[in-house]
């Protein structure tokens, strides 16, 4: 099957003060994510493996809280065979599962709360409301406080510093994806274009945001692979950030 193995990636060594970042996500051919409210019947079961496939590189898998709230979110790998590869490189099984809120308000039922399979961490932004928090910490997953300014830069710090972070997934959404860009956070993105038309004009693409990039501002990618799969469709991509 012309399927790229992301098993076998080789990721440069984070920065001292974040990890390295690879964002994951699946489009349409028209740039959409989403279809009925979520994700799913965008990408194939091969995505989906490759997806997990990234999973085995992470120490941490990060979702915006809108993601957690439409699709649930895990770090699962879903298959023995990767959490082995995971283990011979002297990895834990799983990968830590994280998102981040202002609102602080999440949905506790979900996985991400009540799996004791993987762990995983909230990170809020100061000034969230009490009960909410204290709500999320009685679930067992631990809070981090983040500043109102550059919460991001902090909770990559936070990654780094504290849960000795070096490679960060983040799969989306494009909220987030919008804010790691704008932060210049970002080192790769992975997305794979599946043979589909979802349309719409407030369809959310890969990376929203308030505001566009400018010429001058806008980031600049190089093609690292761009692996055709015949049977699904699909083209599966890999980008690096022009520094
Ligand atoms: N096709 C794909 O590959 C893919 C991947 C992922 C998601 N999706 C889809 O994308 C949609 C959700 O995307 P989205 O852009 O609306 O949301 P999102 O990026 O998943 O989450 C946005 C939310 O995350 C929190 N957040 C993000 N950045 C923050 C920051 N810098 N500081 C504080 N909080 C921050 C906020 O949570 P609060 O609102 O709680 O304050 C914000 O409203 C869903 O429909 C999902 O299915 C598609």
């Amino acid at each position: 099957m012309p399927k790229p193995d992301y098993t076998v990636l080789d990721f440069p060594p984070p920065p001292p003060e974040r990890p390295y970042v690879i964002v994951n996500m699946v489009m349409s051919v028209d740039g959409k994510v989403v279809v009925d409210g979520t994700e799913q019947g965008l990408g194939s079961p091969v995505d989906q493996r490759l997806m997990r496939e990234l999973r085995v590189h992470a120490d941490v898998v990060l979702n915006g809280a809108s993601t957690l709230r439409a699709s649930g979110s895990s770090s699962r790998l879903g298959d023995p065979i990767l959490e082995q590869v995971r283990a011979a490189r002297g990895r834990p099984a799983l990968p830590i599962a994280a998102t981040i809120t202002a609102s602080a308000d999440l949905p506790l039922d979900r996985i991400f709360f009540t799996a004791a399979d993987f762990d995983a961490i909230v990170y809020a932004i100061r000034g969230a409301p009490a009960a909410r928090l204290a709500a999320i910490r009685a679930t067992g997953r631990p809070v981090v406080l983040l500043p109102k300014r550059d919460p991001l830069a902090a909770m990559l710090r936070h990654m780094r510093g504290e849960l000795g972070a070096s490679l960060l997934l983040c799969e989306g959404g494009p909220t987030l994806n919008a804010g790691l860009f704008a932060s210049g956070a970002v080192d790769e993105l992975f997305v794979t274009i599946g043979p589909r038309i979802v349309a719409g004009r407030e369809t959310l693409t890969p990376v929203e945001g308030d505001r566009p990039f400018t010429r001058r501002t806008m980031k600049r990618l190089d093609l690292v692979s761009a692996v055709p799969n015949e049977e699904t469709g699909e083209l599966y991509c890999r980008y690096r950030v022009r520094r």
